[in-house]
């Protein structure tokens, strides 16, 4: 039996808010495109569902967002992570809006706006502005490499995979194609595993046909990642927690955070005053895009607000919102570890 989506038998395409279906007489909403876009480069889809309907819901157009404070974004985007595509996010919507509240229509003119590269301005082209143009992400750099047998790996995959799909790009429905190409890889042409028994392509493609869907993509030795460490503290007064505003620019620039040692390549772990802490007993872990970072966390309930460190902000416990997720774990531990002190 074939599957049935949208209503319509054969039609196995994703059902996703940003989308408006394959075919669909009804053109995209580039303002919606565009934000879902900027989300899926950093985000699974899955993932992506839920805060694309918080951010429409709340912004419901360019000229909305654009008016919003950086601050207010920066705030929404907790959870997504990579907080500097949340700061050229309202960026870019400013530069819209000044410019007449359209969006431009071509590769070269999306890409000059802020947090668009060249993926992505393929992306919002062909998908909002039917432009004949194939966004290689990592789905349809698979595809490519299996159907064609491209043997190239990396950035070069990218382009290869680029330029042997151009030919079948079909000039009335662009969006359709690179979105039927994104589904395929993500539901069909998996990494591990692919379920050619229900791939369209399976006839010409030169992977199965050579039984070679577990070599191609070829892949890039994994580059051994580097490890930072450190330490943060929970500082508890008077069902108050101390939280510090990072810098703005760099690593999680601009976000809440809470106190620490700096992020060194050895372990490092420091307290900023003497007093009764309590240590948690598994550091928490987080994969950063360049490094993975292994932060100790220790907690302390006291009676006064210590004087330490610079521009400490007193937050009350239960309202602590808008940390990056690496902080949000170590405040949920760091949280744990000071309530299990109450009442000593
Ligand atoms: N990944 C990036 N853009 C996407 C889209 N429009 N649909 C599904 N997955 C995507």
């Amino acid at each position: 039996p074939t599957p049935s989506r949208n209503g319509r038998p054969g039609i196995r395409a994703r059902e996703l808010p940003w989308r408006t279906g394959p075919g669909s007489a009804q053109v995209p909403d580039p303002y919606r495109v565009w934000l879902a876009e900027i989300m899926l480069q950093q985000t699974t889809v899955e993932a992506a569902k839920e805060p694309f309907l918080r951010f429409v819901g709340r912004w419901p157009s360019v000229e909305a967002l654009a008016s919003a404070a950086t601050d207010e974004v920066m705030a929404a985007w907790s959870g997504l992570g990579y907080y500097a595509r949340a700061r050229n996010l309202v960026a870019c919507a400013r530069a819209v809006t000044a410019a007449g509240g359209r969006f431009p229509q071509t590769v070269e003119e999306l890409r000059a706006l802020p947090g668009i590269g060249p993926y992505t301005a393929a992306a919002i082209a062909a998908i909002a502005f039917g432009a004949v143009t194939v966004p290689v992400d990592a789905n349809l750099a698979r595809v490519g490499a299996r159907v064609f047998g491209i043997g190239s790996s990396g950035p070069r995959l990218h382009r290869d995979v680029g330029r042997a799909l151009e030919a079948y790009v079909p000039a009335d429905r662009p969006g359709d194609f690179a979105q039927a190409l994104m589904d395929l890889g993500a539901t069909i042409c998996r990494p591990n595993a692919p379920a050619c028994d229900q791939c369209p392509l399976a006839e010409g493609c030169v992977a199965r046909l050579t039984s070679r869907t577990g070599e191609l993509p070829v892949r890039l030795p994994r580059r051994l990642r580097p490890k930072r460490f450190g330490t943060v503290w929970w500082v508890e007064a008077r069902g108050h927690v101390a939280l510090v505003r990072r810098p703005p620019r760099g690593l999680l620039g601009g976000m809440l955070g809470l106190p620490g040692t700096p992020w060194m390549s050895e372990a490092v772990t420091a307290l900023p005053f003497p007093g009764a802490w309590t240590w948690a007993q598994q550091p928490v872990v987080h994969g950063f895009t360049h490094f993975d970072l292994q932060l100790e966390v220790a907690a302390i309930r006291i009676d006064t607000e210590p004087q330490f460190g610079a521009g400490m902000l007193w937050v009350e416990r239960d309202r602590i919102e808008g940390l990056p997720t690496v902080f949000a774990k170590a405040a949920a531990v760091g949280q744990g570890l000071a309530g299990n002190r109450r009442g000593q």
